[in-house]
């Protein structure tokens, strides 16, 4: 059985006061989703530690939006892994294809970063997914297969065993443009098999999320099918009822 996941990216929102708020209340509403449903938060950096001391003993786990490529040292502005890891986050996403634009990173910027993640026990949360000149280039497969040989071809299989994918259509972001669940379940179903090349059958067990645009009106749609094992929301995640609506697709 493959976990279900349904993780919050709060991306650049939120002061470390409604944070908490926002946090306290999924904890509060928590109960009335699914059991089965894995709840994750990803605040800014600026609020990690108080968010994950709102959340002790919630079930709740929380993740950092990005870590720094190297360990530590004089890298001005940066957040090392290890930090991440020491405030008692669980999770880090990597490669969100805002970083990949805005910020220019690459699959050996984000090998480094995977790296520097696993060597603190933290667990990835890969981006993958195509802009829409290459949806509509029919090169969408192709893009996604390479952002997965390039990175986690390179994990080992114990942290293969770790490690959650998540598949966001970058035409789908914060657009109110959702992929279909067909579309998803389609392109799922191809990094399944991607990932399967490398890693045979453990790539069952690998959760794939689904984001881009997803609330609580598409949500069930999308995590009824096979390959979808939960999403990875934006705008949605920063109100508490739409976040724990869309936990509670898993219940359709
Ligand atoms: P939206 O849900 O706002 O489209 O964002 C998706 C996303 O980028 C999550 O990482």
């Amino acid at each position: 059985m493959r976990k279900k996941i349904v993780a919050g990216n709060w991306k650049m929102n939120t002061l470390p006061a409604e944070g908490v708020e926002l946090a306290k209340g999924v904890a509060a509403g928590k109960s009335s989703v699914c059991e089965c449903v894995n709840f994750i938060v990803c605040p800014p950096f600026t609020h990690l530690s108080q968010v994950v001391e709102t959340l002790k003993g919630s079930g709740i786990a929380v993740g950092a939006q990005n870590c720094a490529a190297e360990a530590k040292g004089a890298y001005t502005g940066e957040v090392a892994a290890s930090m991440i890891a020491a405030l008692g986050c669980e999770y880090v996403i990597l490669g969100h294809s805002e970083r990949r634009q805005y910020y220019g990173e690459t699959s050996e910027t984000l090998n480094r970063k995977m790296e520097q993640a696993y060597a603190n026990n933290l667990a990835p949360i890969y981006c993958v997914g195509e802009n829409l000149e290459e949806r509509e280039a029919g090169k969408h497969f192709d893009v996604v297969k390479a952002q997965i040989e390039e990175v986690v071809y390179n994990l080992t299989e114990e942290q293969f065993a770790k490690l959650v994918i998540a598949y966001e259509p970058v035409w789908a972001i914060g657009t109110g443009k959702t992929a279909t669940a067909e579309q998803a379940q389609e392109i799922h179903a191809y990094i399944r098999k991607v990932l399967a090349e490398k890693f045979g059958a453990a790539a069952e067990n690998t959760a794939i999320l689904y984001g881009g645009s997803c609330k609580p009106s598409n949500a069930a749609e999308i995590f009824a099918k096979e390959d979808v094992d939960g999403g990875l929301i934006g705008g949605a995640a920063l109100k508490a009822e739409d976040f724990l609506a869309i936990g509670k697709g898993f219940e359709a």
